[in-house]
Formats: C-alpha cells, structure tokens, sequence
C-alpha cells in the first residue's frame, strides 16, 4: 500500500454522533447555502457542496487533477495501472484495459448468472422462518455483489466470506483516533487478498478462461503484459469497488422502499422499480471523492492555489435544489433523478455502474415480484447498525410477508 497523506473527511464534517452520520443532510444543507466553497483550514483543504461545482470538479481534469499526493480514499493500490489516481490521456490507456468487460454486450451474457444467483438468493429467504424478521443486509445486499464480482473475475464464489472480509477492511473508512490500528488490518488484509489471487492468477496466466483476471494477464500495456502483481492489484480494485457500494445501494432501497411506503406501487409497477432505485442513490448515498487543484485558478470565483486538496461532497450535490426540484423530498416519480452524481461524472464515471445496475434491477424485481409486502422490524434505528466511524448500515432487519 502506498502512503499518499490522509484527509480525514470527519475532521471537516463534525458529524460526531452516529445519528448525525446517518442525517447528515441538514449540515449539507446549510453548507450548500451558507458555505458552498468552504476553505478548511485545519486540514488545508477546499470543500464543494453545490452541485455544477462538484459536477466540474469531478469532470474537469484540466483544473482539478485525479494525481494527488492526499487523499480521502481509505484504500490506495500500489499499481501502475490504478485508474482512479490519473487523468487523461493516461487514464484512457488504462480504462481501456477493463472497458470491455464492462459494455453493454459483455454484460447481457451476464444477465442469466446474475438472475441465477438472484433466484438462489430468495430460495433462500423462501427457507427461513419468515414469522421473524431478516437481515436483509446480511442474507441478500452482501451475497449478490460479492458472488457476481467473484464469478466475473473468475475467482471462486465459495471464497466469498473470505473476500467481502478483505475487501470490508480494505474500504473502512479512515479516522484519525485508531488510526494506526486500522492502518495494520489493512496491510495485513491486503498482504492476505494478494497471497490468494497470486496463484490464481498465475494459472490463468498459463490457461486463461473466459473471465476478467485471464483477460487482464494477456492485456498488453506500453507495449508490454501486466505483470502477477499488476493484475493482483486489478483484481483487488474490481473486488472492492464493486462490493461494498453495491450492497449499500441494495440496503439502502429495502429501507427506503419500506418507510417510504412506496413498496406496494412499486409491485403494482414494477417497470418503475430501476427509477426509484436511481432516486435512492441520489436521496441517500453518502459519498464524497477528492481532486487536487492542477493550476492556480479562480474557475469557480474564489482564487484556489496549485496542490491544494479539493472534496466534492456528492451527497449534498444530490439534495441541490437547483438541479433537483424540492431535493430534500424522496420522490420515486421525480424525472432527472439519475443526474445524481454517486457514480461519479466525466472520464472517472464508474466503470461498474452498468453491472451495479443490472444487479439492483434484477434483484429489487425479482424480490418485490416474490414478496407482498416488506416492514422494517419494530424498534430498529438505523443509526444505531452503522459502520465504525462510517455512514453504511451493516444490517437492516425487516418483515418479510410472503
Ligand atoms: C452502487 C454501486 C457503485 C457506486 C455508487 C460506485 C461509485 C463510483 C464512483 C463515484 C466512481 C468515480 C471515482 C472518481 O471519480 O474518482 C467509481 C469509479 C469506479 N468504479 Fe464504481 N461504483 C459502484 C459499483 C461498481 C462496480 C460494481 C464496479 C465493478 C465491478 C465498479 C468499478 C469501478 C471502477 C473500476 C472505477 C474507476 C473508474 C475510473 O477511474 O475510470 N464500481 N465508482
């Protein structure tokens, strides 16, 4: 792992309670009115909360660079074809190295593995004692990513307890007391991810199959083939990036598809269900990511100095009541939710969020077709099942009705 500098993102929120962290949105939004170019200067950085503002920085290479020397980003590959640390035109010779397995057509030869696992999934739920609740978290939002991701690599899904370990460790958030602590695990779940791909990886090199990890080892790069390590790294990447994120997506839609009573519309309309998902990525994702500035500029009216960290606060981009008409309100019906900006904007724009796509639209269909109605269990306060230090549930029991 490599050392870029830590910005502690809490060190700028003051979100200190675990309910604030799940309620951050009043605090965007009096930053968004009040402070929306706001200069930290304990920590040295500028932070962005309206939306054109996160909108160009994020797509802007020109004036805020991806190739930093701080970071936000609690995981940092040491690899030289890491995607998310450059710009144009270096960024395009590397993307293009995993684009393909992410088009369009690629993904439709996906589309019966993803329904398959779907299908088991709810089995499933079909054999559990459904008079109680269920974490919905922990036996539907976690399995489905992880086991697609672990099938498109070609890593064995039956590893994947092993490998939404490592990739949870890999993601923690960072925060300053415990930092040392946390800083250890992710060395040694790193060291350990990397010591289980290595052999596999090496096999694929000597017979590639029809997955992601075979096509990385035949790539060529500046003329050359990635080494072990470097596909290694790739793999880490893609294991992580598609996992966590995901089974939050999924959470967070059970939860919102239950309190905000929109469950039996949705069963009624199924065809709105891919909507009202993108509405909840855009209603409750929290998010941040980070740039650099390139040059001295005053592109967005306030003179902003080479090498200073910039965060976009992305969340409070998608609650901007000048891109979203009465932003605060969750409206499954609103007709530009997916300008929301959790998968990010420009030649960053997530890779995976096609297959991120095809996931929800297939589970969310597949589980509302099966199941009546859905109720969070009584009693249950999602504040209190957050992730140390972090903003995601780790679990979310509900009611299942058959
Ligand atoms: C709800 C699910 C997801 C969310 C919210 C999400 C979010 C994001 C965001 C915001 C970025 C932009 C980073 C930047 O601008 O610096 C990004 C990039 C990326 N994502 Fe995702 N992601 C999701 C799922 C996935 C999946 C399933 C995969 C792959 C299996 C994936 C792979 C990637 C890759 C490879 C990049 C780097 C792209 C680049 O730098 O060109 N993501 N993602």
């Amino acid at each position: 792992m490599r050392g870029k500098e830590i910005i502690f993102l809490s060190g700028i929120s003051k979100l200190e309670t675990n309910e604030e962290r799940w309620n951050p949105f009043p605090w965007y939004r009096e930053m968004r009115e009040n402070n929306p170019i706001y200069f930290d200067e304990e920590q040295q950085v500028w932070n962005l909360f309206r939306y054109e503002d996160v909108k160009r920085a994020l797509s802007d290479y020109k004036v805020f660079t991806s190739e930093r020397e701080r970071s936000t980003i609690p995981i940092q590959l040491d690899s030289s074809i890491n995607l998310t640390s450059v710009d144009p035109p270096e960024h395009r010779k590397r993307r293009g190295l995993l684009a393909s397995a992410f088009t369009p057509r690629s993904l439709d030869t996906w589309k019966p593995r993803i329904q398959s696992v779907v299908d088991s999934l709810i089995q499933g739920l079909l054999a559990e004692d459904l008079s109680k609740p269920v974490d919905i978290y922990e036996r539907f939002a976690v399995r489905l990513p992880v086991t697609i991701i672990a099938d498109l690599l070609g890593v064995p899904n039956t590893d994947w307890e092993k490998i939404k370990e490592w990739s949870d460790i890999l993601f923690l958030p960072h925060h300053q007391e415990g930092l040392e602590e946390v800083t250890k695990q992710k060395a040694k779940a790193m060291k350990d991810f990397g010591e289980y791909l290595l052999p596999l990886v090496q096999q694929k090199r000597r017979q590639p199959q029809d997955d992601i990890l075979s096509d990385l080892t035949q790539a060529e790069y500046e003329g050359a083939k990635l080494t072990d390590e470097e596909v290694v790294g790739s793999g880490i990447g893609l294991l992580g990036a598609g996992n966590e994120t995901t089974t939050t997506w999924l959470t967070q839609c059970f939860y919102y598809f239950a309190s905000k009573g929109v469950y039996g519309e949705l069963r009624k309309q199924p065809e709105l269900i891919p909507q009202a998902a993108e509405e909840v990525l855009r209603y409750h994702f929290i998010a941040s990511l980070d740039r650099a500035v390139k040059e001295d500029t005053d592109v967005l009216g306030v003179p902003m100095k080479r090498g200073e960290a910039v965060i976009v606060w992305i969340s409070s981009a998608n609650r901007d009541e000048r891109q979203f008409v009465n932003g605060e309100a969750f409206d499954i019906h609103r007709q530009n939710s997916k300008e929301h900006l959790s998968f990010g904007n420009g030649q960053h724009f997530c890779l995976g969020a096609p297959l991120a796509r095809l996931e929800a639209q297939y589970a969310l269909t597949s589980f509302i077709k099966q199941f009546s109605n859905i109720r969070i269990a009584e009693g249950y306060r999602p504040w209190d099942h957050l992730v140390s230090h972090g903003f995601t549930l780790t679990s979310l029991p509900i009611v299942i009705e058959p």
